[in-house]
């Protein structure tokens, strides 16, 4: 369990199928629970939609009865505070009107939301604020800094929260846990952010985590066993019943083809933000990056009004973003599969304004 490690809430099929137009699910646990959500995906979609257009009807909504606290959706579209958060917050409009405008351009029609979409939501009903994780974007720091604000005094210091505490699923709460009232009051009244990052980085980062280290013998197991069975021609006995040797073009060669979407979603680790988020769909606030992590942090802890009271962790690892991490893998992949994969990860390039990489070779 704790071998696999970040970021994870229920490894199940924890990646939302591709986004597509129209009514279509996975129904994992039983009848009840499918009426439940067809139930719910409807309200979800006729009421969340006013949110879209008028996000001020959400301002009355959210600020509870007996609360005189601004709520931060209230602090963010109000703009009369300090002059630093002012400059912050206008690159943030930049960046969300942006993907406003790419996803008017470059998705289909608007399709149902569903509870089950809403997986990775963290709800801080404290605060009021919406968190949508993704792996492999600091998203271990943003559940220690959610537990810490959840928790009632129970933490102060999020890094003294161990890793693996901060993924136990019941730690924190997920918006599709709500009933469909309850997501649709938080969905309209909250402040909702996600943290995204270069697509390839973060494909890199999700491979050497995964595939490269010993002590993930779950990924091996689960991922890796059957990548070399698919993707090695004349693979060892031994590489088939481990599966922790596969190296970047097999994982790769595994992510393209068609078979392995068709029979389950991808692991969340290397999901893209866009069928994790759905942020075409949930309209969110902040869009953070993790090339401008800490002011990006600090913007959204302020604008929830606890950036006195609490910091979020400074990056201790090196590792952090050196922009050069996925060129050097990248070279060793033929520009047959480097114009797959960018197909793969376009929407993520193109929604969060992330260029395409000049190492490419897909021409
Ligand atoms: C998008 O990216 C370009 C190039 O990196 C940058 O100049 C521009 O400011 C970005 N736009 C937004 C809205 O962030």
């Amino acid at each position: 369990m704790v071998s696999y490690e970040p970021c994870r809430g229920s490894d199940e099929g924890s990646g939302a199928p591709p986004a597509e137009p129209g009514f279509r699910m996975k129904m994992p646990r039983g009848g009840r629970l499918f009426l439940a959500t067809c139930l719910g995906s409807l309200f979800v979609l006729v009421l969340y939609f006013q949110t879209i257009t008028k996000p001020e009807a959400g301002l009355k909504t959210g600020s509870q009865p007996g609360k005189s606290r601004r709520s931060p959706l209230q602090t963010l579209y109000n703009g009369d505070q300090q002059p630093e958060l002012l400059a912050a917050q206008s690159s943030l409009r930049g960046r969300r009107e942006l993907l406003e405008e790419a996803c008017l351009s470059h998705t289909k029609k608007r399709r149902v939301l569903s509870p089950d979409d809403l997986k990775h939501l963290i709800v801080d009903d404290k605060h009021s604020l919406i968190y949508c994780y993704v792996p492999k974007v600091a998203c271990t720091n943003w559940k220690r800094v959610l537990m810490v604000l959840t928790g009632d005094g129970r933490y102060t210091d999020p890094l003294s929260i161990p890793a693996n505490e901060a993924h136990v699923a019941g730690n924190l709460r997920a918006l599709s846990e709500l009933s469909v009232p309850e997501i649709n009051r938080r969905l309209r009244g909250y402040l909702k952010f996600v943290f995204v990052r270069e697509p390839f980085e973060r494909l890199v980062s999700a491979y050497r985590n995964k595939f490269t280290r010993s002590y993930n013998t779950a990924f091996h197991k689960r991922y890796g066993t059957k990548i070399v069975r698919r993707h090695r021609a004349d693979p060892e006995p031994e590489a088939l019943e481990k599966g922790d040797d596969v190296s970047f073009q097999e994982f790769v060669q595994y992510l393209v083809d068609p078979r392995t979407q068709r029979e389950e979603p991808f692991n969340e680790h290397w999901e893209r933000v866009h069928s994790l988020c759905h942020p075409c769909l949930i309209h969110y606030d902040v869009v953070g990056k993790y090339e401008t992590l800490e002011p990006d942090a600090r913007a959204v802890l302020s604008v929830a009004g606890v950036e006195g009271s609490l910091r979020f962790p400074a990056s201790g690892k090196s590792t952090r973003t050196d922009g050069n991490m996925a060129a050097r893998f990248f070279k060793h992949i033929s520009p047959f599969y480097q114009k797959k994969l960018f197909n793969l990860y376009r929407m993520d390039f193109l929604l969060f304004n992330y260029s395409t990489p000049e190492y490419l070779r897909t021409r």
